[in-house]
């Protein structure tokens, strides 16, 4: 590549943003796809030719991990927890961390402790009667098997907080923020070294589960990823023909964006979403799924664009539904998608924001499937103004505002109380500065 055939980027054409979903979705997709493509024929290359060099990488990576799938390798990264508290992580074990962007910390928590506070949410729903009282699935966003669920809409239970504000919560979370650039042009962009302890949910999934899973999707956005001014800053690599400085650990412009309003939305920023098992889990057992090559995204986002694809299709992306990934669009990176190992419980499992990922179909599951969703949301301006109404949503026993409004705990007399935070769970709630 050379000077000429990159402009600085304040000389392209500017791109038109929508803060707000678009009331003509399609006349927006439409035009906002003929404005990428101008702004980088501007740059002095195709789209094509972009898109090449992005396919490439993908491409060497797919083959990479079809090479080591062949040896009978683990393709997903395995770090034991007691490595990341003393610093003593390999320099080929983070490579293989970055290259792969997704990770099974061994140990985080004692087992014995894992599976105490499973105990612990067992008798937190029972003992508030929870299963008489529950009323259905608030959002289709995981589908539903009878009327007991797998994924309970309980955020305040004192396992969750007890691992949301735990040290070692905070050193795996810190140790996934450093793979990230957070400082850029005079800005740091969020602090490593701080989580706003976003509130999710808990999934318990019994022995002899019959589940479809869910299918290859990803999480960060939709619409929006291309339609905001933020995302267009922060995927502006993508766009302004400098490709080759794409950087999927790169911060930039991402803790100010937000999403577009919807019922799959997160109005947080996630360096990784996360989960923490408090169960033993075989690989075969309807497990977890990623596309474990961070830059595909830059194929996913740049993949509208071909001639192939309808001029008012984003190769399926919408708003209020999940961004999905499809064999009709994107199978190159998708021949990539591979299982987390057997897990046990007090093991954590992590991955980038931005990766594909999916939940493979069980029959007659062997054993639990219990986690909670804990990622690592570090301190940043788009988390610090969540943290606002997570804070309201914990002192009252809410859901929280990210979630369907059904608020079973308000009346729960033994969730985690305010007294029980420690200095973690306040800095994360924003109660001390
Ligand atoms: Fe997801």
């Amino acid at each position: 590549m050379t000077a000429t055939r990159t402009p600085h980027a304040a000389s392209l054409p500017p791109l038109p943003h929508w803060e707000s979903p678009p009331a003509d979705l399609k006349a927006a997709i439409r035009q906002i796809k003929a404005a990428l493509r101008t702004r980088i024929a501007a740059s002095g290359r195709s789209v094509e030719d972009v898109f090449a060099v992005i396919e490439a990488r993908v491409r060497t990576q797919v083959n990479e991990i079809a090479a080591a799938r062949s040896r009978r390798e683990t393709i997903w990264p395995v770090i034991d927890y007691v490595d990341i508290a003393a610093g003593t992580v390999r320099a080929s074990e983070l490579a293989k961390l970055r290259r792969r962007g997704c990770l099974v910390v061994r140990g985080q928590f004692p087992r014995e402790r894992a599976l105490a506070w499973d105990a612990g949410i067992v008798d937190y729903v029972d003992s508030n009667r929870f299963f008489e009282n529950y009323r259905g699935p608030g959002d289709d966003f995981f589908g539903s098997v009878g009327s007991k669920p797998e994924i309970y809409p309980i955020y305040w239970s004192p396992a969750q907080m007890q691992a949301r504000q735990s040290d070692e919560m905070a050193t795996v979370q810190g140790f996934l923020n450093h793979l990230w650039q957070y400082e850029s042009d005079g800005v740091r962009w969020f602090d490593p070294n701080r989580d706003s302890l976003y509130p999710d949910r808990i999934r318990r999934r019994p022995a002899g589960a019959t589940s479809q899973g869910l299918g290859t999707h990803l999480d960060p956005g939709t619409l929006d990823l291309w339609m905001t001014k933020a995302y267009q800053q922060a995927f502006r690599h993508l766009f302004d023909g400098t490709i080759e400085s794409y950087d999927p650990w790169d911060s930039s412009y991402r803790t100010t964006a937000s999403q577009y309003p919807g019922s799959t939305m997160c109005s947080a920023f996630r360096t990784f979403q996360g989960w923490t098992a408090l169960s033993d889990m075989d690989h075969d057992q309807g497990v977890l799924h990623t596309v474990p090559i961070p830059e595909a995204m830059g194929y996913l986002m740049l993949r509208p664009l071909l001639a192939d694809v309808p001029d008012e299709d984003m190769c399926g992306v919408t708003t209020n539904q999940v961004f999905p990934a499809s064999e009709e669009w994107h199978s190159l990176p998708l021949q990539a998608l591979s299982g987390i190992p057997d897990v046990k419980a007090g093991d954590s499992v992590w991955w980038h924001c931005d990766m594909i990922h999916s939940v493979a179909p069980v029959r007659n599951q062997r054993g639990w499937g219990n986690v909670i969703y804990i990622p690592a949301a570090p301190w940043c301006p788009r988390n610090q103004a969540y943290a606002h109404s997570v804070r309201e949503a914990f002192v009252t026993g809410s859901s929280p505002a990210d979630f369907p409004a059904e608020h079973y705990e308000r009346d729960w007399p033994n969730r985690f109380r305010f007294d029980d935070l420690n200095s973690t769970g306040r800095h994360g709630l924003g109660i001390d500065p």
